[in-house]
């Protein structure tokens, strides 16, 4: 199959250059490259169609052509929009999409266009549907983020939707979205649980109804296990085993040193939950007599003692678990630092694995969570969050993979812990592990992706929403009229 992703913001490049120095360069580019890679390896020939971007800041960005390195069917193919090359936010990309990226997509292929298109967020998912509405190609339609919960998470009413539209034009955003997810041969969502809670809004009615299993597939996103294999071996595995015993030495009381770890390794945001985390700890003398806690930052090297290096939400969360450490009498059974980059997380996991460790997320939510897979794969067993992805990839109707808690009972996450750090510690490494290996890998989700397009390929005609006037000349500029009457307040 001839397949091309629509990805029009952020970019790529061989080297991945600038992944999460923008907003726009982040997780999702992750998601399509490695998605791309993998159905290349399948045996597909793929594009992935992205922006022309021609910036002294980001010169990788300005060939129209780039290939990764032993991937010789990816091409990255780089279209002009825009009344400038220079970078442009995906928030302002909207009217250039229409007068220009489409318009190139179509010369570009000059009529031998690829079997099917896959769309990934609004603006690459409005691109599919007017490729579609000119040449009938099919699309898939994956959103990564939606626009409602972006805006709910902003607090939207009356009185802020007009300044929080100013910043970052959401009526089209909304307008896009709709009409991506309606036009769509299939909606591709990591868990059945964005599915229902996402494209249920009710700024998403009468666009999409969410109890129609053919319009959508779920197809999770992988672990790579050339980073997070369990038999894998990273170029610093043996200096990372050093780093880890130092912090250890460095936090923990020397006759506990031998003990094994629980291991925490997310964002130091409120919403990642790290406090009842180490309240499982504070009220649990059976927990707090079978592991230590350890917290791993991505840059912080000395959080329990020092706040350098600390944005004000990392202060904020660092104040809570040091008086907490404090409170519960938990020093020297706690170690926090930091470990950077993927590859070395991955060998302080597998290290730390080697002491019958476990991880744990407790965040509040976690839309699909990446990372206690990622733990998994790498020989940990899993303790996480109840709430969202953990409850589908942990969970199945016949097994546990992992243990399930209640994030906000300290007595709970408690159990769930000594539980995986017991006797049971073999089987969860092993059906976590497994379970990854089965379902959670990039392979799978490309196999996940093939199957979506041949069922977008084959999708009926439907009576579809009509594309509003902007998409067809971005000079009839969309009202704000349909964002207020979504959210009303
Ligand atoms: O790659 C960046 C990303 O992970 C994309 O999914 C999306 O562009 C963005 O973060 C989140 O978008 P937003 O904040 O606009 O919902």
């Amino acid at each position: 199959m001839h397949l091309a992703f629509l990805n029009p913001q952020g970019n790529f490049d061989r080297a991945d250059s600038y992944w999460t120095e923008h907003p726009d360069f982040g997780g999702q580019l992750v998601y399509v490259k490695q998605v791309a890679l993998a159905l290349g390896a399948a045996g597909h020939r793929v594009d992935i169609l992205t922006r022309l971007i021609v910036d002294a800041d980001w010169p990788e960005f300005a060939h129209p052509e780039d290939r990764y390195e032993d991937a010789p069917s990816v091409r990255i193919i780089r279209l002009p929009a825009g009344d400038t090359d220079g970078f442009l936010r995906k928030e302002d990309l909207w009217p250039f999409l229409v007068r220009d990226w489409v318009p190139n997509i179509l010369r570009f292929y000059d009529g031998k266009l690829p079997n099917a298109f896959t769309g990934h967020y609004g603006d690459g998912g409005v691109a599919g549907v007017l490729l579609r509405r000119t040449t009938g190609a099919p699309f898939t339609f994956t959103a990564h983020s939606l626009g409602a919960q972006k805006l709910d998470k902003l607090g939207a009413g009356p009185d802020n939707l007009a300044t929080l539209d100013a910043q970052y034009h959401f009526r089209y955003r909304l307008a896009a979205e709709r009409l991506a997810m309606n036009h769509a041969g299939v909606i591709i969502t990591s868990t059945v649980g964005e599915r229902l809670e996402q494209y249920g809004h009710r700024a998403y009615e009468g666009a999409v109804d969410v109890a129609d299993d053919s319009r959508f597939a779920v197809v999770p996103p992988g672990v790579d296990l050339s980073v997070f294999g369990a038999d894998t071996t990273a170029p610093d595995e043996g200096t990372v085993r050093q780093v880890v015993d130092h912090r250890l030495a460095r936090d923990i009381a020397p006759d506990r040193l031998h003990l094994p770890a629980v291991v925490a390794s997310s964002r130091l945001d409120p919403k990642k939950n790290h406090l009842d985390l180490v309240r499982a700890f504070a009220v649990s003398g059976p927990l707090r007599e079978a592991a230590n806690l350890v917290i791993i930052t991505g840059s912080l090297d000395d959080p329990l003692r020092s706040d350098e290096g600390a944005g004000e939400t990392e202060r904020q969360v660092l104040a809570g678990v040091r008086s907490t450490v404090e409170e519960g009498g938990l020093s020297g059974k706690v170690s926090a630092f930091s470990i950077r980059g993927q590859s070395s997380l991955a060998a302080a996991y597998r290290y730390l694995a080697a002491r019958r460790s476990v991880f744990a997320l407790t965040a509040l939510h976690e839309p699909f969570g990446l990372a206690p897979l990622e733990a998994a794969a790498a020989g940990l067993p899993v303790v996480a969050t109840k709430n969202g992805g953990p409850s589908e990839s942990l969970r199945d109707d016949s097994t546990e993979y992992g243990v399930l808690v209640d994030p906000e009972d300290p007595r709970e996450i408690a159990a769930g812990l000594q539980r995986a750090l017991g006797s049971e510690w073999e089987d969860f490494a092993r059906l976590g592990r497994q379970r990854v290996l089965d379902r959670y890998t990039w392979d799978r989700s490309a196999a996940g992706y093939v199957e979506a397009i041949e069922q977008a390929v084959t999708s009926p005609d439907r009576t579809l929403l009509p594309i509003d006037p902007f998409f067809q000349n971005p000079e009839r500029l969309l009202g704000i009229e349909r964002l207020e009457a979504y959210f009303p307040g």
